[in-house]
Order: C-alpha cells, then sequence, then structure tokens
C-alpha cells in the first residue's frame, strides 16, 4: 500500500449515517441537502450555502451566476486545479492568468493591479482567487481592489475549509462576493464527490439553487413547475449529504490533526538551505489541506523527478500541486505562453512537492515518512 499525499478519514458514525439514509425514502432531494445547508452555513459563518455535486459544478454555477460570457475576462493564478480555469472557458469568457506571490503561493494582488490598470476596456469582470494549500490570500488587498475597479471577487476555497483570517472562519464570504468548497475525499471534509457554494447575497443564492436543478422554479401544486433560464443536474444525493453532515462535526479535529502533521514537517525542514520555507503569518490559520515543499535543488543536487520515484521506491506517493495551467497544451495553444510574465509560477513548480498530510495518517507512517525525508535529502 501506498501512503498517498491525501486520504479520507471515515469512522463508524460516518458508516451509520449513510446507513440510516439508505434506509429511507429518499435518496437524493431529501431533508438532509438542507441539514448539510444548514451545518455548512454555522460552521463558516456564512448566510447561504448550496450543496452541488463537486466543486468544478459549484465554480460553473457560479460563473452562471455571475453572468461571464464571451467578451469577458477573467483572472485567475496558473497554480490551481484544472477546474478554475475549465470554468471561464465553458462559460465563453477567457481567462487572464495572474502570477502568484512566492510569499504565500496564492495570486499576486499587486500583478492583479497591473492588469487591472491596462484593462482600459474593462473587460475584467472578475477575479477567481485559490487560497492554495489552505493559506489565505491577500483579501485585504484583493478586497480593495474589488472597490477601486468594480470587480467581482470569486474564493475557490476548494483547499481551504477550516482555515481562518484574522480568527475569522468566515472569511471566505465576508471578502468574497461568492465562494467554492470541494468534498472530495482528499479535502478536509468528504461527501465522496461535493462541493458547495457560500455567499451573503440573497440573489446569488437564488440563482444558485435554481441552477442547480434544471433552472426549475417549483409551484405551489407538487407537479408544477417553471423553466426561465438554463440549468443543469448539479444536485448533491441525500447518501452524500448524510456523510457530510456527520463528516462536518470533526472539522476542528480534522485539521488540528493536519496542524500537527504540518508542524512536525516545519522542524524538519527548516533552517536548512535545501528547503525554501515561507514565514507563517499570525494572523491566519492554514488549514493545511497541502503540504508544499520547495526543493532548492541546486542544494540538493538531484532533480525532482528522481525524488519523486525515490519517494515511490518507498512506496510513498509524492504530488505535484500544480502543473501550471496556463502550460497545459489546451491554454498554450490558445493563448500562448510567456515565461516571463509567470516567472513565480514556473519556479514554484519546477521546485514544488506535496507531502503526505491527512488526519489518518498515524504515528508509526508519519515516522516513515520523516525518516524516507532524511535519507533522500540527506539531512
Ligand atoms: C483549487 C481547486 N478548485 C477546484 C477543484 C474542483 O473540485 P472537485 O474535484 O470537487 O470538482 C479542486 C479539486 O481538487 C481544487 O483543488
Amino acid at each position: 500500500m501506498f501512503i498517498s499525499y491525501g486520504k479520507q478519514s471515515i469512522d463508524k458514525s460516518d458508516i451509520k449515517s449513510v446507513q440510516n439514509v439508505l434506509r429511507k425514502d429518499l435518496l437524493t432531494q431529501g431533508p438532509l441537502v438542507k441539514k448539510f445547508e444548514l451545518s455548512l452555513k454555522k460552521k463558516l459563518n456564512s448566510k447561504y450555502a448550496t450543496v452541488v455535486n463537486n466543486g468544478s459544478s459549484a465554480l460553473l454555477t457560479i460563473g452562471k451566476i455571475l453572468n461571464w460570457k464571451k467578451g469577458d475576462i477573467i483572472a485567475v493564478p496558473p497554480i490551481t486545479f484544472l477546474s478554475s480555469v475549465n470554468t471561464i472557458e465553458h462559460c465563453g469568457a477567457k481567462p487572464i492568468f495572474i502570477d502568484i506571490s512566492l510569499n504565500d503561493y496564492c495570486m499576486d494582488p499587486n500583478i492583479l493591479e497591473i492588469a487591472l490598470k491596462k484593462d482600459k476596456k474593462k473587460k475584467i469582470k472578475a477575479a477567481i482567487i485559490v487560497d492554495y494549500g489552505g493559506r489565505p490570500a491577500q483579501w485585504d488587498k484583493f478586497l480593495a481592489l474589488k472597490r477601486k475597479y468594480k470587480i467581482k471577487l470569486v474564493n475557490d476555497n476548494c483547499h481551504a475549509i477550516g482555515s481562518s483570517l484574522n480568527k475569522n472562519k468566515g472569511y471566505a464570504v465576508k471578502y468574497a462576493d461568492l465562494v467554492s468548497l470541494s468534498f472530495h475525499p482528499v479535502k478536509a471534509i468528504t461527501t465522496g464527490e461535493g462541493g458547495a457554494i457560500l455567499t451573503n447575497n440573497p440573489y446569488y443564492e437564488k440563482k444558485a439553487k435554481i441552477l442547480r436543478t434544471h433552472g426549475i422554479i417549483r409551484q405551489n401544486d407538487h407537479w408544477k413547475y417553471k423553466m426561465h433560464e438554463l440549468g443543469y443536474n448539479f444536485r448533491l444525493p441525500d447518501i452524500n449529504c448524510a456523510l457530510g453532515i456527520s463528516q462536518i462535526k470533526r472539522l476542528e479535529k480534522f485539521i488540528n490533526k493536519r496542524t500537527k502533521i504540518a508542524k512536525i514537517y516545519d522542524e524538519l525542514f527548516s533552517d536548512n538551505k535545501k528547503f525554501v520555507k515561507i514565514k507563517d503569518n499570525n494572523n491566519i490559520q492554514n488549514s493545511y489541506h497541502l503540504y508544499p515543499l520547495l526543493l532548492n535543488l541546486e542544494t540538493i543536487k538531484k532533480k525532482k523527478d528522481e525524488i519523486i520515484k525515490e519517494f515511490l521506491k518507498y512506496n510513498i506517493k509524492l504530488q505535484v500541486h500544480y502543473i501550471p495551467v496556463n502550460t497545459q497544451p489546451f491554454y498554450k495553444k490558445k493563448y500562448g505562453f510567456n515565461k516571463n510574465n509567470y516567472r513565480n509560477s514556473l519556479k514554484f513548480f519546477s521546485r514544488c512537492i506535496s507531502l503526505p498530510i491527512y488526519n489518518d495518517l498515524n504515528n508509526k507512517q508519519l515516522n516513515y515518512v520523516t525518516k524516507i525525508c532524511k535519507k533522500i535529502f540527506k539531512i
């Protein structure tokens, strides 16, 4: 068995919760949908929550709510999962890739401002900011840009459920107009597949609920409905909601465990020229969806590929988050790629590996991972 970078944590209460719903009449469109949404709202200080079948659907719904269309430009960082960008394409709009900052690995607000200043025709309608790895981005600066340039902010918060900024666990909806979450098994809590849209705006909330179910608005009689706009079937079944309701009760426990693992890695890699460490900021709590380690390959004197293969020999399956999306053949062919504009993303990509970090990583496994790190990096 491989030790991978992330994995779900399932206990008896999760199993019981799912078993219970299997005995009920409604496996989907039942009462657990609202119940899970209520738990999310309470836990994340959000006025509204709409659960959907995955994080990518949450992002696409957000693009549709904000009416992104041909002619619109949406800012996005290259270091993210494909769906943050694919959403923009699916809406018919165009992405503008904004380089990351090497201080937090999230979109650099200063580079976004340069792009906004150049955009005389005001085509940039929004920015999708990714709280990479669970570390909140520079939201105060993004909010200032939103006000100055009248753009919308989306927080692709798929890594950062359970993070907080200035002790506010509801920071995501405080700063962004709309927020996407993912409950894929590698995330802090899981529903198998699943996602959610958070917002404090009642209009966005109403649109999210309509788009989730084909664009349908139900009328008083149980069989009557009208469709005024094109929607999707992005519903999250009650089976998955049952798992989510049970999992979210342990969110803090999961984050505490991830934080403990991160501290052990921090001790192992700090003050060593072989690694690049970013300074932790007291005003943030990182949910540690990922533990990205930046390698000083010149000092380590090995290639990143070789290192990943060496770990694999010891049954540790590292990951790389992410191959810059704008270097993917689809985007390169469509928009070209000027490496001079993405120096930080490319530098980050060439050095970054993600180490195992998840609730069920036990002490024996963690000791094993640290032992192999010491061996491979000669520390
Ligand atoms: C930053 C980011 N955005 C969006 C997604 C998409 O979420 P999902 O896999 O639930 O569709 C992911 C999932 O890995 C992600 O990491």
